[in-house]
């Protein structure tokens, strides 16, 4: 596009030349022929300045959209996540109350079905936060930075869970990395079980046990166990292909670890659930 001041520049010269100053000597300077390049320069030095400024604003609207589109998403995910988890326990305390009315009204005439209920929010409540510890703690560092998770929180969210619900809770394996939690006396014998009913088609998410066995001393115990199936991200830790890096840090931690070579769907341990009655 011509200079708009183009044509004031040739009457500006035309002036000069008849010894009649313009109005503007700056428009003469800038557009005399003589300075014609220097002007078209400057031209585009100030569209070019002008369309970068555009551009930046253009820019800058898209990354101020693009992250508070970000934040908002974000925002709501971790209200999405609260609100589940949130509606989740809600359900596990109706179901106390519905279990625990059952009884009291002696609609059901079984005290089983109340500390059921109870554990079975207890290991959803372990679970929950195990998933949510481990889900945090991989995307903040991987691999070799949740092993240490692993090793330095869950007995201590165990054991607040416990205090929290009267009843102890724990993880055992019949391949355990913690020597800890081997699965040995009635804890073993119904993995066995477990591995038993899934090879003749059970579910995994089915596979439950629970009972109340009086003791030696003439004490009741209640027991629970429900099976943990082993998933995808699982395999990162306890499949049979483990990065180098993940290897090292876990012959390091755990010499005697038994816990690798799973696959999916595997039955990886399971949560027992204990209370004297
Ligand atoms: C980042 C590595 C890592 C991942 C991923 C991982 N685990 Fe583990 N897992 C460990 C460590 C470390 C321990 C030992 C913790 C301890 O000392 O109590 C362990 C222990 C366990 C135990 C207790 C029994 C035992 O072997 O000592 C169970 C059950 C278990 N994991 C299940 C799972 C399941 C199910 C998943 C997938 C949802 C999973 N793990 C994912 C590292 C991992």
């Amino acid at each position: 596009m011509k200079h708009p001041f183009f044509p004031l520049a040739i009457l500006a010269v035309a002036l000069t030349a008849c010894g009649q100053a313009p109005e503007s000597t700056q428009t003469t300077e800038q557009a005399a022929p003589a300075e014609k390049p220097a002007a078209t320069t400057a031209d585009k030095i100030d569209k070019a300045a002008e369309a970068t400024k555009e551009a930046a604003i253009a820019v800058k609207d898209d990354v101020v959209k693009a992250t508070s589109d970000m934040i908002a998403k974000v925002k709501s995910d971790e209200r999405v996540e609260k609100a589940t988890e949130k509606a989740a326990s809600m359900v596990d305390e109706a179901k106390v109350v519905a279990a625990d009315m059952a009884v009291a009204t002696g609609i059901v005439d079984d005290p089983m079905v109340s500390h059921a209920a109870r554990a079975a929010a207890g290991i959803k409540k372990f679970a929950r936060t195990l998933q949510g510890e481990l889900k945090a703690a991989m995307s903040e560092g991987g691999a070799p930075h949740a092993i240490k998770v692993c090793n330095e929180k869950t007995a201590g969210i165990a054991s607040d869970i416990s205090a929290e619900t009267g009843y102890n809770l724990g993880r055992v394996s019949l391949k355990n990395r913690n020597p800890d939690q081997a699965a040995s006396g009635w804890n073993q014998t119904v993995l066995e079980e477990f591995e038993a009913r899934l090879a003749n088609g059970e579910p995994i998410d089915k596979l439950v046990f629970k009972t109340i066995v009086t003791q030696e001393d003439g004490s009741q115990e209640f027991r629970m166990m429900k099976a943990i199936p082993t998933g995808k991200v699982c395999l990162n830790c306890h499949g049979s292909e483990i990065k180098d890096e993940v290897t090292m840090k876990l012959d390091e931690l755990y010499p005697e670890d038994n816990a690798r070579g799973f696959k999916e769907g595997d039955i990886r341990g399971a949560f027992v659930v204990t209370k004297t009655l």
